[in-house]
């Protein structure tokens, strides 16, 4: 592409091995302060940059794509999740779309796996009894949950993490219940036993935990809807990983402000970092500040796999996890 060392600008720190390497390999600027870029920094960078890094918290959207000087020619995201790029407007300008898939589904699984346990057994609120120094003493009747080994879980958007999670609630004893656009092959589907659901509203009126663990796109924007979130059962417990708009959030706190439902557990909110002030004061709901893949293990790799796809580009290939236009 470039005889010099393509100019590669990172919009959030990240983890000082990654930087370092990123250093060796790239004319690569970085973001010391971790402050997200506002719009006019996040301009400049697509004016000069061969390659952007962006992260979730970066709004790359078809005006700021505009802006991208004619040397621009990748946005490798570290993370997964595209939904913060606009990918259509990307390929349409000649700039490939790359992603980090695969190194952050066993951490998301385990945080998704945590939320679970929390909601179902009160995790929270038990902690903050004890560790008020309120506990008074036991009582048969007190602090009761709700028993995972036996409980349905439903599992909207069978991918990997997906799939992650049904293993895991599998060793809890957990029947494992799915909906997806298709079903996923035999050898999986009998592996983990897994019951697949074509109509996603029977699915909902039938479980006892509810995950979410699809993308965000138009298609799953407020997919578990007022509409649906009446459909599950008084008692059900639901739980996103997701993305926050993957919910109609306002619909939520109704349905759990009111008792309809036993709990929720969320790492993600519609309108990120901002939290619904209506979930904030629920005694049935774990709220996460999007952490379900922050381990030190998961952000190493994604930069291994950013670095991977922008090498793989650069030497003339196909990079690795190339994300296409409506793949999302
Ligand atoms: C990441 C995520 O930490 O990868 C994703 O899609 O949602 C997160 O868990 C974040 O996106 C990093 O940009």
């Amino acid at each position: 592409m470039v005889d010099r060392k393509p100019k590669v600008v990172v919009t959030r720190k990240l983890p000082a091995a990654v930087e370092a390497r990123m250093g060796e390999l790239f004319d690569a600027t970085f973001n010391s302060s971790d402050a997200a870029m506002d719009s006019a920094a996040l301009g400049e960078a697509v004016a000069e940059a061969d390659v952007l890094v962006p992260t979730i918290t970066d709004h790359i959207d078809k005006a700021l794509i505009g802006l991208a000087g004619p040397q621009l020619k990748m946005i490798a995201n570290f993370g997964a999740g595209v939904d913060h790029i606009d990918v259509n407007a990307a390929h349409a300008r000649g700039v490939i779309v790359t992603n980090t898939p695969g190194v952050l589904t066993e951490d998301t699984a385990d945080m998704t796996m945590a939320l679970i346990m929390a909601v179902a057994r009160r995790l929270v609120e038990g902690a903050a009894v004890a560790q008020a120094g309120a506990f008074t003493g036991w009582s048969p009747t007190w602090m009761l949950g709700k028993r995972l080994k036996g409980a349905s879980l439903g599992i909207v958007g069978m991918g990997r993490i997906g799939q992650a999670l049904a293993r895991r609630a599998r060793a809890f004893g957990m029947h494992i219940h799915y909906h997806n656009r298709r079903p996923v092959s035999r050898p999986i589907e009998a592996e983990l036993e897994a019951t697949y659901w074509p109509d996603l509203d029977r699915m909902l009126a039938e479980m006892d935990v509810v995950s979410l663990n699809s993308p965000s796109t138009p298609e799953t924007r407020h997919l578990l809807s007022a509409e649906r979130l009446k459909r599950l059962k008084p008692g059900a417990i639901v739980v996103n990983t997701s993305r926050g708009d993957v919910i109609d959030e306002e619909a939520l706190a109704d349905a759990l402000a009111r008792g309809a439902l036993a709990g929720a557990g969320l790492d993600v909110f519609e309108h990120e970092p901002a939290i619904n002030p209506r979930l904030l004061n629920l005694p049935n709901v774990v709220l996460l500040p999007h952490m379900s893949s922050a381990t030190v293990e998961a952000r190493i790799e994604m930069g291994e796999k950013v670095m991977i796809n922008i090498r793989t580009f650069l030497d003339g290939h196909k990079p690795p996890d190339r994300v296409l236009p409506g793949a999302a």
